[in-house]
């Protein structure tokens, strides 16, 4: 099947290390927050990233990158009026429940996070956000967060915040108001203790995962935690994520080997 590709319209430096691509596209355009998309560099590598902006009105969309390996390197790299392959969208969006919710966003786990604010505040849900980084400099999508949502900023070293980690601002936030639902992305240890934050304070939560993904849509097996295929998947209620043993635990490595989570 001949995969298609899109030409960059506009690029956009987030952070020093985070950089956003726009597209044309009515139909990936339509991606749901937390939705994915498989992006093909030609002649380097296919990688899942998250649907980061969506215009319904223009059919534009947006990924935003880190660079970490070849992959997402070669596309950070690109230029506009170069040809990128996108598939998608895959896997579940995040689903807004009631009026008044939390999201937790940990580094690049506020790509989908800021989509889903922007989304939930043309509802007018009340949003409270906890936005971390290792450093101020890193902070992503500060901007497009205080717009929709009340921030609370936590950073490892200090340099922006409260010097800490995220789940510390949000066990105090959860003992303090009423949520009715929090959403989070980030590291997979963050989303652990979250949850057992959320289950201490009665809140459900949506989380959406990330594992090594090679087909996107359910068929290589590389993305499976524990019996679940998370490219199927993707978001996952906190339910869901109680009956997953490897949740926090395991993953699978780029050769399919266990490792640690
Ligand atoms: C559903 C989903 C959505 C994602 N959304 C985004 C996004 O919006 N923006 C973004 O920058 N990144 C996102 N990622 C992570 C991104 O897909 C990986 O960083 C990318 O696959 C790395 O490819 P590479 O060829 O550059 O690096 P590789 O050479 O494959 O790996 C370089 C390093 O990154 C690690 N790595 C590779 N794949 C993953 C992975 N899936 N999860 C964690 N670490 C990995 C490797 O262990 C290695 O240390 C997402 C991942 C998933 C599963
Ligand atoms: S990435 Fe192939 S089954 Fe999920």
């Amino acid at each position: 099947m001949k995969n298609p590709t899109l030409q960059i319209e506009k690029i956009v430096d987030e952070t020093k290390d985070c950089r956003s691509f726009f597209f044309e596209s009515e139909k990936l355009a339509q991606a749901q927050p937390g939705q994915f998309f498989m992006v093909w560099v030609p002649g380097v590598d296919e990688f899942p990233l998250a649907a980061s902006y969506t215009s319904d009105s223009d059919g534009t969309f947006g990924i935003t990158v880190e660079a970490v390996g070849d992959g997402t390197r070669a596309l950070y790299d690109s230029k506009i009026g170069d040809h990128i392959g996108i598939r998608g969208p895959y896997g579940n969006g995040f689903e807004i429940t009631g009026k008044n919710i939390l999201l937790v966003c940990g580094g690049r786990g506020t790509i989908p996070l800021a989509l889903l604010a922007e989304n939930a505040a043309k509802k007018e849900i009340k949003i409270d956000a906890i936005l971390g980084a290792r450093s101020a400099d890193k902070l992503l999508f500060k901007d497009r967060l205080e717009k929709a949502t009340n921030v609370s900023i936590a950073t490892d070293d200090g340099s922006a915040g409260v010097k800490g980690f995220v789940t510390g601002i949000a066990d105090e936030m959860l003992g303090k108001n009423k949520y009715d639902c929090v959403y989070t992305c980030g590291p997979e240890i963050m989303m652990f203790k979250l949850l057992a934050i959320c289950e201490k304070n009665n809140v459900p939560m949506q989380a959406s995962l990330e594992r090594y993904m090679k087909c996107g849509i359910g068929i290589c097996g590389s993305c499976a935690c524990g019996s679940v295929r998370i490219c199927k998947k993707n978001v996952m209620a906190s339910s869901e994520l109680k009956e997953l043993s490897a949740f926090g635990t395991e993953k699978l490595d780029k050769a399919g080997r266990r490792v640690k989570a």
